[in-house]
């Protein structure tokens, strides 16, 4: 793993964005693997300035890591809505090719739709990466398997509380997600993970220190070759 420290919060977004430019900068047709969350907002933003400065996403393709189950694309909380907010009504690429699995129809069926998406266009050449607070990744709640594929997960209490801020007074957040899987998010080529603020810094140090457990999801990113992991000073605080 290759861990870049940043002072601010913004300095590890700007990080995060500038790789995800040069990656669509030297591979026009790159797989792009997306996240949502707060986190990847200001992120969003950036690629979107930065498309403003002639950086084209119309030959890319990507492949989101989870949708809410029982959430339509057009539902105001599910992610297909979060994207095209935050990134895809603002830049050159097709609806057709972005991938996100469907909340609103059977799971196990919007699981295999999205693998064999995958399969026919990937891999993905840079999977973007938020961390939760209990150290998943994507909705791989604490426990999943380390090899697991594009699935249903329960949401664990923790993290619908966390995202409960997402949703308006009297909305439940749903009770679970399709979600890449780990084994599916390790055959990207390269992963870049973004973390920012204090609230982090036990997951960070799971991720990074170990050990490799289902106990933390993405501790599992020690197995790949290629992670990078951009931190500001609050969510590095626990490293050694
Ligand atoms: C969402 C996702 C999640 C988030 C994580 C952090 O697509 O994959 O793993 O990245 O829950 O969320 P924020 O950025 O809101 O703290």
């Amino acid at each position: 793993m290759r861990i870049v420290l940043h002072d601010t919060a913004e300095a590890a977004r700007a990080f995060a964005v500038a790789r995800i430019a040069a990656t669509l900068a030297a591979k026009p047709d790159a797989v792009l693997g997306l996240a949502t969350g707060g986190t990847m907002e200001p992120v969003y933003e950036g690629l979107i300035a930065a498309h403003r400065d002639g950086l084209s996403f119309a030959r890319a393709t990507t492949f989101n890591l989870d949708e809410y189950v029982g959430l339509a694309g057009d539902h105001p909380q599910s992610y297909r809505t979060y994207m095209r907010h935050h990134l895809f009504d603002h830049v050159d690429i097709a609806a057709a090719r972005t991938h996100i699995p469907r909340g609103d129809i059977d799971p196990a069926e919007a699981a295999a739709a999205f693998e064999a998406a995958l399969a026919a266009s990937g891999p993905v050449d840079l999977q973007l990466l938020g961390l939760g607070h209990n150290g998943h990744i994507g909705f791989n709640e604490p426990s999943s398997s380390l090899a697991s594929r594009t699935r249903e997960k329960t949401l664990t209490r923790s993290t619908r509380e966390a995202n409960a801020r997402f949703f308006g007074a009297g909305e439940t957040p749903p009770h679970s997600a399709v979600t890449m899987g780990i084994g599916t998010i390790l055959e990207s080529r390269a992963i870049l993970v973004l973390a920012v603020g204090a609230a982090k810094a036990g997951a960070v140090r799971g991720m990074v220190e170990g050990p490799v457990t289902a106990r933390c999801p993405a501790s599992a990113l020690q197995m790949h070759p290629d992670v990078t992991v951009a931190l500001d000073a609050g969510a590095a605080a626990e490293l050694e």
